[in-house]
C-alpha cells in the first residue's frame, strides 16, 4: 500500500507550479505517460524514477510484475496530490525484513539481529504514524505480486497501527497490537506450499489445512521468540468472526481479543484490495463496502466505524464517474463522510476548474459516485 503520507515531500510539478498526479490501472498504460512516483521492484530496487517517460518495455515489466496500476502526471491530473502515508523506503525496508524472518523461520535458525532490526522498523513505523495522527488511507497502493505474503503482512500492520491511534491506544498498546498484525501469518510457513499457493479452488481437507496456520503461528511465537502473550493472542485469533463462524476456535465477539479483531478487519481489507492466484483485486471502494457490509456478523461494528473513517474508498487520483454524467478525479476526501469525495470534473469543455464537493454542497445530495472510470 504505498497508501500514504510520506516525509518525503513529492515535488511534481507542471509549467503553473502545481502538483499534478493521477492513477492509472497497468492495463490502461500507454508509452509516452510520465510517471509521478518513484517505483521499487521485487528487490526494493528502483524500476522507475519520478519524472521517466514510459516506455514499451517498462510498460510489461510493470504488468509482468503484476502491479495494479502506477501514478502518473500529466494535465487531466494538474494539481492532484497524493501523499504516502509511510516513508516508502521505510515500508519496503521492513518487508524486506519480514521477509528474511519468514525465510529464517522456515529454515529454523532465526538470528537475534534480523528479529530485532524488524523490531526497530515496527518501532520507526508507529512513531511516524502517531506523528501523523489524522492520517488517512488515501492511496491505492501499488503492490508486488509475488512478495505478496510480506507485503500483505506490512500492509495489515500499518491499517491495524491507524485502527489503533484512532481508538486512542498508547504506544505500548500500539506496539504489541503491531508485531501481532506483522507476524499474523507467521505460521503459513508451516503450511504445504503446494496447498498454500493452489492457483484453483481449494477442497475442504486443504481448506482444513491452511486453517491451521494461526494456532501454528501462535505456538511457534510463543516457543521461540520474546513476544507479549497480547501480540500472540492476536496472531491466534485473526481468523475469528464475531459471529462465531471463525476459527481456530470459533470464539464469538466480547470472547476475541480486542487485537484479533482489529487485524481481521485489516487483513481481509489489503486481502480483498490484492489480487491473488485465484482472483482479481477489488476497488477500495468494493472492499470497504464488504467490510460494512460484514459489520456485526463478520467484524466487529466499533472497529469497522473508526475503519470506514480511516480508509478511504475512493482514494485521491481515482477517475470516477458520477450519477449526473460527468466523470472527474477525487481531488480531496473527508473523513467525515467518506463515500462523498471533493471531485475535480475534467469532462466539461470549458477550460476553467470545475469542481463537484459531494459532501459539502447542498444541491449535489442526489449526485453519487456511480463507477470507476477509465480515462
Ligand atoms: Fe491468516
Amino acid at each position: 500500500m504505498a497508501l500514504w503520507h510520506s516525509s518525503i515531500p513529492i515535488e511534481n510539478t507542471n509549467r503553473t507550479g502545481v502538483r499534478i498526479m493521477r492513477f492509472i490501472p497497468s492495463s490502461c498504460l500507454k508509452p509516452g505517460m510520465v510517471t509521478a512516483k518513484d517505483l521499487y521492484g521485487y528487490n526494493n530496487e528502483l524500476m522507475l524514477s519520478e519524472g521517466q517517460v514510459l516506455s514499451r518495455i517498462e510498460i510489461i515489466r510493470i504488468n509482468l510484475l503484476k502491479f495494479q496500476g502506477i501514478f502518473i502526471e500529466d494535465e487531466l491530473s494538474a494539481d492532484i496530490e497524493v501523499e504516502n502515508v509511510i516513508d516508502l523506503k521505510l515500508k519496503n525496508n521492513t518487508v524486506k525484513a519480514l521477509k528474511e524472518i519468514f525465510k529464517q523461520t522456515e529454515r529454523g535458525e532465526v538470528e537475534y539481529e534480523d528479529i530485532s532490526y524488524l523490531k526497530n522498523k515496527v518501532d520507526d513505523i508507529i512513531n511516524d504514524l502517531i506523528e501523523n495522527k489524522n492520517v488517512a488511507i488515501n492511496m491505492i497502493d501499488l503492490k508486488i505480486f509475488d512478495d505478496y505474503t510480506y507485503y500483505h503482512s506490512v500492509n495489515v500492520f500499518i491499517l491495524s497501527i491507524i485502527i489503533g491511534i484512532s481508538k486512542g491506544m498508547q504506544k505500548q498498546e500500539l506496539y504489541k497490537l503491531g508485531m501481532g498484525a506483522l507476524l499474523h501469518d507467521i505460521g503459513k510457513v508451516f503450511v504445504p506450499k503446494e496447498v498454500l499457493d493452489k492457483p484453483g479452488k481449494l477442497t475442504d481437507d486443504e481448506f482444513e489445512i491452511i486453517k491451521t496456520h494461526s494456532k501454528k503461528g501462535s505456538d511457534y511465537l510463543r516457543d521461540k521468540w520474546d513476544i507479549s502473550n497480547e501480540s500472540n493472542l492476536a496472531v491466534l485469533t485473526h481468523h475469528e468472526k464475531v459471529d462465531g463462524t471463525g476459527y481456530p476456535y470459533q470464539l464469538k465477539g466480547e470472547k476475541i481479543p480486542e487485537y484479533g479483531k482489529i487485524i481481521s478487519v485489516a487483513d481481509v481489507y489489503d486481502a480483498l484490495t490484492s489480487d491473488r492466484p485465484y482472483r482479481k483485486s477489488m476497488l477500495p471502494s468494493e472492499a470497504v463496502e464488504y467490510i460494512m457490509g460484514g459489520s456485526g456478523t463478520l467484524f466487529e461494528p466499533s472497529i469497522v466505524e473508526v475503519f470506514v473513517a480511516r480508509v478511504m474508498p475512493y482514494p485521491i487520483g481515482t477517475c470516477v464517474k458520477l450519477s449526473n454524467g460527468l466523470i472527474g478525479i477525487v481531488v480531496e476526501n473527508y473523513t467525515e463522510n467518506c463515500m462523498r469525495p471533493k471531485i475535480k470534473i475534467i469532462s466539461k469543455s470549458k477550460n476553467d476548474d470545475t469542481y463537484c464537493d459531494l459532501y459539502h454542497e447542498r444541491e449535489l445530495l442526489n449526485v453519487t459516485i456511480i463507477e470507476i472510470a477509465d480515462l
